[in-house]
This record gives C-alpha cells, structure tokens and sequence, in this order.
C-alpha cells in the first residue's frame, strides 16, 4: 500500500515537472540582467526549433516563415554582446567567468552567428539553403556554449 502511493506520488510530480518546465524555466532566476540574457538565449531556441521542424519534415518548407526565424536569430545574436557585457551571475546562471576575461572573444562568436543568419534570411530560396543553413546556424551556437557555458 505504502509502496503503491510512493509510486503514484512519483508518477505525479515527474509529470508536474515536465508540464511545468516550459513556463518555470527561469524560475528561481533572482539576477534581472541574467533573466533577460537567459530569455534572449530561449528565443534563439525557439527560433532554431522553427527551422529544425522544416529540416526534419514535421513542418512544410516555407521559405518566408524559415527567413523570418533566420532574421530573429540574427537580431538576437547582434543583441547577445549588449545583454552580456555586464559580469553579472546568479544561482541558476551557466555562463562561465571566461566570459568577462575574453569578452572580445565572446562578442565574435556573437557576430559569427549573426553573419551566418543574417545571410541565410537574405539568400535562402529553397529546403537545401536551410539545410546547410541550419547546420551553420548550429556550429556558431556550439562554437560559444562548448567555451562560455557551463
Ligand atoms: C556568443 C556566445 C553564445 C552564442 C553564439 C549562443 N549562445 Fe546560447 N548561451 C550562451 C551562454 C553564455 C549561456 C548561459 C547564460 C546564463 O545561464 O547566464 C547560453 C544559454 C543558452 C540557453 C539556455 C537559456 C536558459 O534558459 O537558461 C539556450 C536555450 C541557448 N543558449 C540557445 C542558443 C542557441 C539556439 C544559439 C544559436 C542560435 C545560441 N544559444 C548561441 C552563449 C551563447
């Protein structure tokens, strides 16, 4: 019987948490600077996830909608050097102090990004473009988190 409602009470808080995790991502995030690098970081998430659902067919190839996500991407990466420069940290934060020992390292990752991006909003055509594109898009975010991230 006890070992019956353990089961259940743990069945129910792992759903909890999966339900939950979209919308407390950052809770518990005291630091308001942190927040909103940590928000920026989600959106460009958000917008790779856009272009990876065409890459993987669960979405139509829409050449607008794939250079609107291609542009976010862009805006977000131009905005990322402004949003890190303070060296600020919190609990939840996984940014690495290396940042503010190299930032000018870190401000060219930041700007290899937005290249990459900001060329595919302008030059993709058709589904092969945002193949090759996303596959770039994916290194320049590796190339700052394998460095900058916990
Ligand atoms: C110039 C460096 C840099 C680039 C480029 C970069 N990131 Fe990040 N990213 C970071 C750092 C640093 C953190 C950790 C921030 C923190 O926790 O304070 C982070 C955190 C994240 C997070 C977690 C955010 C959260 O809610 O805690 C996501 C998701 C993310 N990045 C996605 C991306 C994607 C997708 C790309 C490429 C399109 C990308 N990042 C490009 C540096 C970068």
């Amino acid at each position: 019987m006890r070992y019956v409602k353990s089961k259940f009470l743990f069945v129910f808080s792992v759903s909890a948490l999966c339900i939950g995790t979209l919308a407390l991502a950052h809770t518990g995030v005291k630091n308001m600077t942190v927040m909103a690098r940590m928000q920026s970081m989600s959106a460009l998430g958000d917008s790779v996830k856009v272009l990876g659902e065409m890459v993987k067919g669960n979405q139509a190839f829409d050449a607008a909608e794939a250079r609107a996500a291609a542009e976010a991407i862009a805006r977000h990466a131009r905005e990322t050097p402004t949003l890190f420069e303070a060296p600020e940290t919190d609990p939840k934060s996984e940014a690495l102090p290396v940042i503010w020992e190299d930032f000018t390292s870190f401000v060219a990752k930041s700007e290899a990004l937005e290249t990459v991006a900001a060329d595919l909003a302008v030059s993709m055509q058709a589904e092969a473009d945002l193949r090759s594109g996303l596959a770039r898009i994916g290194t320049a975010c590796k190339a700052c988190h394998e460095v900058y991230r916990k």
